[in-house]
């Protein structure tokens, strides 16, 4: 393989950038040329790419964001897309392409591989972490992290006042946000579009920590299931003590990598660039059990994403 593309297609995610460098860098060293395609798919149809060398991912590893920008492409769904798409990469020489984002990201990738015979490998890129094949997605671990920043200070300000927060965080399919940053924080309560919403417990597990000499209460609320604003409003309507909503938004995917997601960056894009150069393609890339893995793209995308009940669990035995 002489020449490949690379695209950040659907949400950002923090770490996107250094999976952009591990990639050129990596390509760079095999001897092959990059193009980067900017706005992701919508860069295929409108024509948008830039050669990479090695200096043009220099001092991004730290960046939040993505250097080559993304979007949401519609077009992609549809076959005159999908054409325009291959059309493109083969005008700019290119025999393999990296795509680095989301399960809509990796059905764009699916249909360019399967169906037109591009070598392709996905890089899970979304703070969601809603792939079940792999353990992690680039850009989860910063997400958490900017997720506990924020309810650190709300849980200073509600024990002062003797409140509870609700507390909205992104994912809307997916609770591992509010499950994770839930269990991190020490959060009482996690409401998840996995676990149908029970008002009564909530308010049973309140009235206990607060017996038990809590002055404060925070509840994570994933996106899907309703907004803070919504749930605060419930809430406050079945309980004496006064209530706050809090969206954290799309702070959640912007700013510097954690280690955790540069360490990830750099892997995924390291063992994307080694499929490819070893002429393998219809692949993505993850972490399985602390090792880095690639599994076939069509059995990826069809794999159904399991909650972790056990990870529930545990919340609920040790935050009360
Ligand atoms: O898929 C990533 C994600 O951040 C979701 O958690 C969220 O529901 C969605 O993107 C928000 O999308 P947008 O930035 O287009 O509003």
């Amino acid at each position: 393989m002489k020449r490949i593309g690379l695209l950040t297609s659907g949400g950002d995610a923090p770490g996107m950038n250094a999976a952009i460098r591990a990639v050129v860098r990596s390509a760079i060293y095999f001897g092959m040329e990059v193009y980067g395609v900017e706005r992701g798919y919508a860069g295929l149809m409108e024509e948008i790419l830039v050669p990479m060398e090695m200096r043009s991912v220099s001092n991004i590893v730290q960046c939040g964001g993505t250097k080559l920008r993304t979007a949401r492409c519609l077009e992609m769904l549809t076959e005159e897309g999908q054409k325009k798409a291959v059309s493109t990469l083969e005008k700019y020489g290119i025999d393999g392409l990296v795509v680095i984002g989301g399960d809509g990201s990796f059905r764009g990738a699916k249909v360019l591989s399967e169906k037109y015979g591009v070598p392709t490998i996905g890089i899970p890129g979304t703070i969601d972490n809603d792939l079940e094949y792999t353990d992690y997605t680039l850009g989860f671990d910063t997400a958490v992290n900017t997720c506990l920043d924020i309810i650190n200070k709300l849980r200073d300000t509600m024990t002062s006042h003797e409140r509870i927060s609700v507390v909205e965080v992104m994912g809307r399919h997916c609770g591992d946000i509010a499950l994770y940053s839930g269990i991190a924080s020490g959060a009482e309560i996690i409401v998840v579009p996995e676990i149908k919403v029970n008002m009564e417990d909530i308010i049973t597990r309140i009235n206990r920590s607060r017996a038990n000499g809590k002055h404060s209460n925070i509840i994570v609320v994933a996106e899907g299931v309703m907004s803070a604003e919504q749930f605060a409003k419930q809430l406050q309507d079945v309980t004496t003590y006064s209530v706050r909503p809090t969206c954290i938004g799309h702070v959640q995917r912007g700013g510097s990598p954690s280690m955790a997601d540069r360490m990830l960056a750099a892997q995924f894009g390291n063992k994307a660039v080694r499929l490819l150069k070893d002429g393998i393609g219809n692949r993505v890339v993850g972490i399985s059990k602390n090792n880095i893995i690639d599994m076939d793209i069509i059995e990826a995308v069809s794999m159904k994403k399991k909650f972790d009940y056990e990870l529930y669990e545990t919340l609920q035995m040790i935050s009360m």
